[in-house]
């Protein structure tokens, strides 16, 4: 797959690019001045980049397409061109054009840029899948004790894009969550609906909205297993699932973990990679038309490659 990296003057992003190169993991679309990356490249010593296609911001073939697409899609938002012709010279804009034009098939961002900067065009310009209108995001849990989940395995979800999501959208993060399960995880879904409750133990509107989202879950993908509301110890520990849920399919067996708001997801998973040493692979950007990944600002050079191929994946997916 076509992976874009709007950060091509990014010193880990320019080593991760050659390292996917070299290990063929994908094809890379740098964005930058081709000369300094060039240069750059070979003071860092990386042989691969000149095997990556480079796009000046400045001056390439298609920025007037481009200009013209951005100006199309956002015309009822009062786009004009001259304020299309500067933001085309972004790179995390023109990353997301590639994409919206066919010219790339996924990007990974974010090294060098808050998440907000990342997600900005890409709901703007690639938007959602057909049938989603949330997007969100996941993080791949690996712990270190292999009794829990799919043998230490567990996806939290919606960990860092969408603040306080309704019902509908908490059902459809959901969805997008198991499609993750089984296009990156490679699992199948056994997904908790949590809560502070567990079968109605407590009463609260907080409560309703998860209870609510569990039923609109159901009714949009009836095959899929998931039960709710849950509190965390049941969705995970056998012996507390079959007491407080009795009869549920999910209890003391989840493998994905939905929460009810961001305070929730992204507070828990960075307890979960600090205090239980879990490895934390994402945020996984789910529910988008192509995959654009965020990288979290302290990333490795392995976490971007290993987040490239996972978009590579993603996109190989969405082709199916
Ligand atoms: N899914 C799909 N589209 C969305 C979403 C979403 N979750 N959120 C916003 N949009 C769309 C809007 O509909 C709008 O589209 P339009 O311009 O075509 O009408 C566009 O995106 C911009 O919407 P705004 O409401 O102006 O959104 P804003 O830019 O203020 O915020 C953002 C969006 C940046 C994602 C915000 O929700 C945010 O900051 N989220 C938290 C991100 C974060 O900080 N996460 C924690 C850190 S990550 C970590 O710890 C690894």
């Amino acid at each position: 797959m076509r992976i874009v990296l709007p950060e091509g003057y990014e010193e880990r992003t320019v080593r991760a690019a050659d390292q996917a190169l070299e290990e063929g993991i994908a094809q890379i679309i740098l964005i930058g001045d081709p000369e300094e990356i060039r240069v750059h490249a070979s003071g860092l010593g990386l042989k691969n980049i000149s095997k990556a296609t480079i796009v000046d911001p400045r001056s390439h073939e298609k920025k007037d397409h481009y200009i013209d697409l951005m100006v199309e899609l956002r015309k009822n938002k009062g786009m004009t061109r001259e304020e299309a012709s500067k933001l085309i010279e972004d790179p995390l804009y023109l990353g997301v054009l590639m994409i919206k034009n066919g010219d790339a098939d996924g990007e990974v961002s974010g090294a060098d840029h808050a998440t907000g900067d990342v997600l900005r065009p890409a709901f703007q310009y690639v938007k959602t899948a057909p049938g989603i209108t949330v997007v969100s995001g996941a993080f791949i849990m690996i712990l270190q004790d292999k009794h829990f989940g799919e043998n230490g395995v567990i996806i939290f979800a919606d960990g860092a894009v969408h603040p306080n999501p309704t019902e509908n959208e908490l059902a459809e993060i959901a969805i997008a969550s198991a499609h993750t399960a089984r296009a990156i995880a490679g699992m199948e879904p056994r997904i908790a609906m949590l809560s502070f409750s567990t079968k109605g133990s407590a009463r609260h509107e907080m409560v309703d909205m998860v209870v609510n989202a569990t039923r609109i879950a159901k009714q949009m993908a009836p095959d899929l297993q998931l039960d709710g509301e849950l509190q965390g110890d049941a969705a995970l520990v056998e012996a507390i699932g079959k007491s407080k849920a009795p009869g549920s399919p999910i209890a003391g067996k989840a493998n994905v973990l939905i929460f009810p708001d961001l305070n929730a997801g992204n507070i828990a998973y960075k307890l979960v990679q600090r205090l239980a040493h879990a490895e934390a692979i994402g945020p996984i950007l789910q529910g988008m038309a192509a995959p654009i990944n965020d990288l979290s600002r302290g990333c490795s050079v392995s976490d971007i490659v290993s987040m490239i191929a996972i978009t590579s994946n993603q996109a190989a997916g969405l082709k199916k």
